[in-house]
């Protein structure tokens, strides 16, 4: 039946109603509204999180219907399907819960906890009519410089595979369930495997190694029905993937029979000469390699053109439009758009909600990995305890990139609960809790001291750090001030990735790993003094040394903490799932 439909709209459109179904423009670049219907556009996107005003879940579901409505008044009434970067909750609306990054999801290691989160995001997406998440981010982070690390699950295939599971959360068991939204298997492919952990770079591997270690997940995904794929900026062998009709043709649509539909990234298709700015030649090679949707994401009156152009003068196969169509219509009659083409406001109340902050401080918890411990943790509940650290008391650094704003939000307001906030709510009135961010003031009569630090917020093109992952000064000089009082010093990393820490770690009573744990920092103050265990184990190997990378590929140097390290307390190793990892095959040139 859904074929029937899909075909019954094709015999009905014209060539500018197909190549409009191709095109996703940012709601930022649309001069009106109504351009939606001028240009038939398909999809519209949120990028870099661009929020209505207000940025509430009410403002949000009242400008999806809005270029909901201009969709709809075409003559064909063909719905649009909304993108965002959902990628850690429905991360940038205000009030939201934002779940760990992904990075600390693998620490988990358990794809149904990670399958709950799907879900959940998926029902907060609803609310505000938003159908479609380019997440989840399968990326294998085998260089620890690469800004993007934290949207790895892990460095070895079997992590990011197992957490597909996300997948069955976000759209569900089925595409059209009251709250499925449409997933994205991003960045395919070799996106964290380039040269330097460079953003956007060359994955100088075989394909010996392509195949073993970055295609996995995304045959899991495709396997567990994935509706679409995005492309990723980044180049195999020198040759960019966003032209790449082996890879995305060949290889994706037909060997792994991806049947959804392929969607490029944000100005891929015009970047693909390596310079600003779309010519037909890139948009047939794009189209002809096998995209299906193109994230334009400005100039949709240029695109639009070219692509019609290309098309009539025989360079794009009309067939090859036709298939693009038929994948892109598909996933719409599928999701249930025809019928239900507005926001749910029923669900509108979940955005935020109790029951998802539990689960988001049940996933923190469970992300924890514990890499030190001489015996200090768990804090006792009575005492006095000094707080430090930047980190500490912000929702937004301890949320990361792609929170609120793109490259996130220091400082944020977005409702949470702050690591210290966390620890004095656990405590409440059995114990003395003093703050200070830069450790000022800490003396000898302290129980013990908690330095929080790390990073703070960053996302793609930002968060590169070629020069190495020290900790920066002010951390080095907050934990020294702490270590001077000659009290216990336990320091929690706030951080997307593994950081230089082999110089200091040894004169930490303790260090705890709690990546970007996201709004309930109360998870990580339930570790800390003892109400769960620490059970997270490492989903990358953590570096001995800044000159130590690339150390993700399993090549038999000797890192700090391996890959699965992971202590419990009362001095257990926990057991499980370990994903050892050198098994796994890293082919060096
Ligand atoms: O989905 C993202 C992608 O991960 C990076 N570039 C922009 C896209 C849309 O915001």
């Amino acid at each position: 039946a859904v074929e029937d439909r899909v075909e019954q709209l094709m015999a009905r459109m014209s060539l500018d109603d197909k190549v409009g179904q191709m095109t996703q423009v940012d709601r930022a670049a649309l001069t009106t509204t109504s351009d939606v219907a001028t240009y038939r556009i398909g999809s519209v996107l949120s990028g870099g999180g661009s929020a209505p005003t207000p940025n509430t879940a009410q403002g949000w579901a009242d400008m999806y219907d809005a270029f909901q409505r201009a969709a709809l008044s075409t003559p064909l009434g063909i719905p649009l399907v909304y993108g965002v970067d959902a990628v850690h909750g429905h991360n940038n609306v205000h009030g939201a819960t934002i779940f760990p990054h992904n990075i600390g999801l693998g620490a988990t290691r358990d794809p149904e906890l990670v399958r709950r989160i799907g879900a959940a995001t998926a029902e907060e997406m609803t609310g505000t009519g938003v159908d479609w998440t380019f997440a989840p981010c399968l990326c294998l982070a085998r260089d620890d410089r690469w800004g993007r690390t934290y949207e790895s699950f892990g460095e070895v295939p079997e992590i990011p595979s197992a957490m597909t599971s996300i997948i069955d959360g976000f759209q569900g068991a089925a595409l059209g369930g009251p709250t499925s939204v449409l997933a994205t298997a991003k960045h395919y492919i070799g996106d964290g495997g380039t040269e330097g952990g460079v953003d956007q770079g060359d994955a100088r591997i075989t394909e010996q190694e392509l195949r073993a270690v970055h295609l996995p997940p995304f045959r899991a995904a495709v396997d567990r029905g994935v509706g679409s794929v995005m492309i990723s900026y980044s180049s195999w062998n020198g040759v960019k993937a966003h032209g790449h009709r082996y890879l995305i043709t060949d290889l994706l649509k037909t060997e792994l029979g991806f049947s959804g539909f392929v969607v490029s990234d944000w100005a891929g298709v015009d970047q693909l000469d390596g310079r600003r700015g779309f010519t037909g030649a890139e948009v047939a090679a794009a189209v002809n390699a096998g995209i299906d949707m193109v994230m334009v994401p400005t100039d949709y009156e240029l695109f639009t053109g070219l692509l019609k152009a290309e098309v009539q003068a025989g360079r794009v196969p009309q067939a090859r439009v036709d298939d693009a169509n038929r994948r892109i219509l598909t996933k719409k009659v599928q999701l249930g758009l025809f019928e239900r083409p507005l926001a749910d406001r029923s669900y509108t109340s979940s955005v935020g909600s109790a029951a998802h902050r539990e689960l988001a401080r049940e996933a923190v918890r469970r992300s924890q990995v514990l890499l030190r411990n001489n015996g200090v943790l768990p804090l006792g509940r009575t005492g006095r305890y000094f707080v430090a650290g930047k980190n500490a008391d912000d929702i937004g650094n301890q949320s990361g990139g792609w929170t609120i704003s793109w490259q996130g939000a220091s400082g944020s307001t977005t409702p949470g609960t702050t690591i210290l906030r966390g620890i004095r709510d656990l405590l409440g009135g059995g114990a003395t809790v003093t703050h200070e961010r830069y450790g000022n003031g800490v003396d000898g009569s302290y129980t013990a001291a908690i330095a929080v630090v790390g990073e703070t917020p960053y996302a793609e093109g930002r968060g590169d750090r070629p020069g190495g992952l020290p900790l920066d000064r002010e951390d080095a000089q907050t934990i020294a001030r702490l270590k001077a009082a000659g009290i216990p010093v336990v320091v929690v990393l706030v951080s997307g990735r593994p950081l230089d820490i082999a110089s200091q770690v040894s004169g930490w009573d303790a260090a705890l790993a709690a990546w970007l744990p996201g709004t309930e920092g109360r998870g990580v103050a339930d570790v800390l003094f003892g109400d769960h265990e620490p059970t997270g184990r490492l989903p990358v190997t953590w570096m001995a040394g800044s000159a130590q990378q690339p150390v993700n590929d399993g090549d038999g140097k000797a890192p700090l903490y391996p890959l699965g390290h992971g202590l419990g307390y009362g001095d257990r190793a926990p057991s499980g799932f370990t994903n050892g990892g050198t098994a796994v095959g890293h082919h060096r040139r």
